[in-house]
């Protein structure tokens, strides 16, 4: 096959950023060759959740927004598969790219591989052995309706074969006959390649937030565990409220509009009182050159984000989980990352540990060479030239 189409389901934020190592890839190695379609569901929509990643890492607009938005679960999760299914039908791609674990992977997985598309999951293999996870069910399911499964870690790749995937499998390759690849990860191409133009177009950002350097902490909180679980989302706030004052510490939080919303709704008072505090920063979510140059400079992380926890280890910084597992388990091994789950004993511990030990910390390179999209996109040429 001398041309390919290309069709990608996005829908939240960082799958927005992934993409964009995929859309740069093809401009510059296959320009000619493949043609890309963005399919955004519309799962996220603010315009700092959505159009910002557009604009900033120069990815082309979405050619179809499906404008879904919020819902629960099986309402928002068929309203994609609706809407892809209209889109799959009147474009009849080569193949249908997905990335991650959220519901717009989900809804692509199955509207892709119910119409015989070949589905290509990009960070497959990922689990947390927690399916209570909405994220985990979304895993599996996309991973068993893939034909070409890119697995960023050894630990992933290892999940897929005990799951009865066999690398050894030969083309062609179908939704029966899957090849599993162990690459890096497209995060870590996005870090090296935007984190120069983030010093340069955002140098200004720590002074205009009148923070400075190794002197704040960064936090991130999303998942639905911490802020859906009100009794979770308070202690966190509070366990962060004490540690800023006790060590007179900036906590900046960038925070999602998820998190936002509970906190007005569930804890107004609490949110009063920490909008008042001298070292808590609550931001709205930033932009992915902001989130960058926040990370290279402050001094720790705290996050319950997949791609936080890695983004700490791209740029050295040691990393407090709060989650009670993680599917990035190399980090806990390496000791960089730490599971507390929202203990404010183990919180506190784990900050003050982190906090007076930064030397003896190392960040090997556990997530490939920045050149996994480039490897991604080969793949992806040679099953069609098998064809
Ligand atoms: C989703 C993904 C999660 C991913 C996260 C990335 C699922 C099941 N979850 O979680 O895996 O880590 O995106 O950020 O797919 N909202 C807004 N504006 C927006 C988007 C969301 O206000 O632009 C608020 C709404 O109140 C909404 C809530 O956030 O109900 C949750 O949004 P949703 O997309 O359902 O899940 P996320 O928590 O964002
Ligand atoms: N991110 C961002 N702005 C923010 C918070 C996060 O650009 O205010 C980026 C972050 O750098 C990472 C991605 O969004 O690349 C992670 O997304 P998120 O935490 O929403 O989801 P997860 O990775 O947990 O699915």
């Amino acid at each position: 096959m001398s041309h390919i189409k290309l069709l990608n389901i996005v829908g939240a934020r960082p799958q927005i950023i992934k993409a964009s190592a995929i859309g740069r890839a093809i401009r510059k190695y296959y320009p000619e060759e493949i043609t890309e379609i963005i399919v955004h569901t519309g799962q996220h929509y603010d315009k700092e959740m959505s159009d910002v990643f557009f604009d900033e890492l120069e990815i082309h607009k979405p050619d179809y927004n499906l404008g879904v938005g919020s819902a629960k679960h099986g309402r928002q999760t068929s309203m994609m598969i609706t809407g892809i299914e209209d889109v799959l039908l009147k474009e009849k791609p080569d193949c249908v790219v997905l990335y991650g674990d959220t519901n717009s992977s989900l809804a692509g997985a199955l509207a892709a591989s119910k119409l015989h598309f070949p589905v290509i999951h990009i960070e497959a293999g990922l689990r947390s052995f927690n399916k209570q996870m909405p994220e985990e069910l979304n895993r599996i399911m996309s991973d068993h309706s893939s034909t070409l499964l890119f697995a960023p870690t050894n630990a992933a790749f290892k999940n897929l074969m005990s799951e009865g995937f066999k690398p050894e499998n030969s083309p062609p390759y179908t939704i029966d006959n899957p090849k599993i690849y162990l690459t890096g990860d497209i995060m870590l191409d996005n870090a090296l390649f935007f984190a120069e133009l983030a010093e340069k177009k955002k140098a200004s950002l720590l002074e205009q937030m009148h923070i400075e350097r190794d002197k704040f902490i960064l936090a991130t909180i999303h998942r639905d565990t911490n802020t859906d679980d009100i009794t979770r989302l308070e202690t966190i706030m509070n366990t962060f409220r004490s540690l800023s004052e006790m060590n007179n510490m900036t906590f900046v939080l960038p925070l999602h509009p998820r998190t936002t919303v509970s906190l007005k709704t569930n804890l107004n008072k609490l949110y009063k009182d920490i909008l008042n505090c001298k070292y808590i920063r609550i931001v709205p979510p930033v932009s992915y050159l902001e989130m960058i140059m926040l990370e290279k400079n402050c001094r720790m992380i705290i996050t319950d984000s997949g791609g936080v926890q890695k983004e700490s280890h791209f740029f050295r910084k040691p990393c407090i989980v709060l989650r009670k597992e993680t599917e990035w388990v190399e980090l806990v091994k390496n000791g960089t990352a730490v599971l507390v789950d929202a203990d404010p004993e183990k919180i506190t511990n784990e900050f003050e540990r982190f906090l007076n030990n930064l030397s003896s910390l190392d960040y090997p390179g556990f997530y490939g060479d920045g050149k996994t999209a480039e490897f991604i996109l080969e793949e992806i040429k040679l099953m069609f030239e098998k064809v």
